[in-house]
C-alpha cells in the first residue's frame, strides 16, 4: 500500500518500546502519511502525550480528555483514519482488542475503526509465549480486518533473548508498504509510460523536454492501489518510483517504443503518459561535436509513434489511454488527436496556466472518450486525474469483459 496521503491512527500502549513509536511516527510522515495518536494511560507514563502532539502536530487522544474538547473523538479519530496501527501493542491491549473490550483510547479506537488494522506486539518473551497472549494473537489474526505483524526474536529490553521484540519502526513501515488488501486484487495489469525521453545528439548532448514524471507516478500508485499489476516503462524523471511497481528504464523514444510493444501482449491496458520526443537527430555523432561558433543545422527524423502502433496492435479486450498536450485550440486539437490515434481515451492537458503542469501537483485536464463530446478542461490535482483514469479503465475493461 502506498503511504503517501494515507491517514494513520497510531495507538501507543504501555510498553517499554513506546519511545520507538516516536521514530515510527516520523518515518510514516516521511513516507507522506498524516499521523494522529491515541494513547493508553500506561503509555503516557513511558512517553508524554506532548511529545506525540508535537510530532504529529495534533492533540493526542488520551483518557484525560479528548483533543479539541470534542466529545466523540473515539469515533472521529478512527473515522478520520485509513489505517489503525497499534504499535507497540502491549499484552494487555492485545487481550482487550482480541476480546472486544474497549475501555481506553487505544482499544476503543481499534473497535470503532472500520478500516485496515495493524498490530505490532511488544513484550517480554515469557509474556509473548504465554497461552493467553498466543490465544489472543491467534484471535486477532482470524479477524478479516486485522494484520498482526510477526514479532521478531532478539535481545529484549529486560535483557532476555527471545520472541516478543517490537518490530523495528523501519520494518513496520516496509511491511505496510508491501501490503495490498486481497479485496483489492483486481488481477489485471497495466503498462504506464512515464517521464521524458532523451534523444542523443552526441555522447554528451541530447534533446528532451520538461516532463517530471509526476502524473505517471500518481497513475502508477492509483492503479496499484486499485489492485492492478503495474509496469512502468520510464525515461528520465524527477520523482521516485514507489515500491511494488515493476520498472523498466529506457532513454530514447525508440527504446520506449520497443519496450512497450514487446510487452503489450502481457497487459490489459496501456496508459501513454510519457512525454516522448516526436523527432530525433538523424545522425548521432560518436564524438562530441566541436564548438565552431558558426551556424549549426541539426537534421531530425521522426520517431516511431508508440500510441498509434500500440492501438494498431491492440486486442479487442485491451484498453489504451493516450495523453495529449496542447497549447492552443486545445479542445479541437485534442479531439483530432483522439480520433486519429484510435485510443479509447485521451487525457487532454495544457501547460499554459501558471503553477500547473510540469513539475506541479495540479494540472488542467479533460478526459476525452471516443464518440463523446469534448468536456471543458478543469484544474485538478494529478492524484484526482489518476483516480479518474483508473475508474475509466476499470469500467471499460469490465464493459469489454476482460
Ligand atoms: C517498565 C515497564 C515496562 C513494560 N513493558 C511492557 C512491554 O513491553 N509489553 C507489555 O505488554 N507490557 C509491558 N509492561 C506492562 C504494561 O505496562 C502493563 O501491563 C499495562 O497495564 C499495560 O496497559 P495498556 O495495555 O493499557 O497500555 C511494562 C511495565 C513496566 C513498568
Amino acid at each position: 500500500m502506498f503511504l503517501k496521503g494515507k491517514k494513520i491512527l497510531l495507538g501507543v500502549t504501555g510498553s517499554i518500546a513506546a519511545y520507538k513509536a516516536c521514530e515510527l511516527l516520523r518515518l510514516l510522515q516521511k513516507e507522506g502519511a498524516e499521523v494522529r495518536v491515541a494513547m493508553t494511560d500506561a503509555a503516557t507514563k513511558f512517553v508524554s502525550p506532548l511529545t506525540f502532539a508535537s510530532l504529529s502536530k495534533c492533540p493526542v487522544y488520551t483518557s484525560d480528555g479528548n483533543p479539541e474538547g470534542r466529545p466523540f473523538q473515539h469515533i472521529d479519530f478512527p473515522r478520520w483514519a485509513d489505517i489503525f496501527l497499534a504499535a507497540p501493542a502491549s499484552a494487555d491491549s492485545i487481550g482487550k482488542m482480541a476480546n472486544g473490550i474497549a475501555d481506553d483510547p487505544v482499544s476503543l479506537c481499534y473497535m470503532s475503526s472500520g478500516h485496515e488494522k495493524w498490530i505490532a506486539p511488544a513484550m517480554n518473551s515469557t509474556m509473548y509465549l504465554s497461552c493467553a497472549v498466543q490465544k489472543n494473537l491467534q484471535t486477532l489474526r482470524s479477524f478479516a480486518d486485522t494484520t498482526v505483524l510477526e514479532s521478531p526474536s532478539g535481545k529484549l529490553a529486560c535483557g532476555e533473548n527471545g520472541p516478543g521484540r517490537f518490530m523495528e519502526p523501519a520494518e513496520i513501515v516496509a511491511a505496510l508498504k508491501q501490503f495490498r488488501s486481497k479485496e483489492n486484487d483486481f488481477a489485471k495489469s497495466v503498462l504506464i509510460t512515464a517521464g521524458r525521453t532523451e534523444e542523443a545528439i552526441d555522447p554528451v548532448r541530447y534533446i528532451s523536454n520538461r516532463s517530471s514524471g509526476k502524473t505517471a507516478v500518481a497513475l502508477a500508485e492509483a492503479f496499484w492501489n486499485a489492485g492492478f499489476q503495474v509496469i512502468l516503462v520510464h525515461g528520465p524523471m524527477d520523482v521516485k518510483i514507489p515500491n511494488g511497481i515493476l520498472e523498466v528504464a529506457v532513454q530514447s523514444a525508440q527504446e520506449m517504443y520497443e519496450s512497450v510493444l514487446s510487452r503489450q501482449a502481457e497487459v490489459n491496458a496501456i496508459v501513454h503518459c510519457a512525454a516522448v520526443a516526436d523527432y530525433r537527430p538523424k545522425n548521432i555523432s560518436t564524438s562530441k561535436i566541436k564548438d565552431s561558433r558558426s551556424q549549426f543545422v541539426l537534421e531530425l527524423e521522426p520517431n516511431p509513434n508508440i500510441l498509434r502502433d500500440s492501438v494498431k496492435n491492440k486486442t479487442e479486450k485491451q484498453v489504451i489511454v493516450g495523453f495529449g498536450l496542447e497549447t492552443d485550440d486545445v479542445q479541437k486539437h485534442g479531439k483530432e488527436k483522439l480520433e486519429k490515434s484510435g485510443a479509447d481515451f485521451l487525457v487532454l492537458n495544457t501547460p499554459v496556466m501558471p503553477n500547473a503542469g510540469f513539475g506541479f501537483d495540479q494540472v488542467p485536464f479533460a478526459i476525452l472518450e471516443q464518440g463523446k463530446s469534448v468536456p471543458e478542461l478543469t484544474m485538478r490535482s494529478k492524484r484526482e486525474l489518476a483516480a479518474e483514469i483508473v475508474n475509466k479503465v476499470r469500467q471499460k475493461l469490465e464493459d469489454l469483459g476482460a
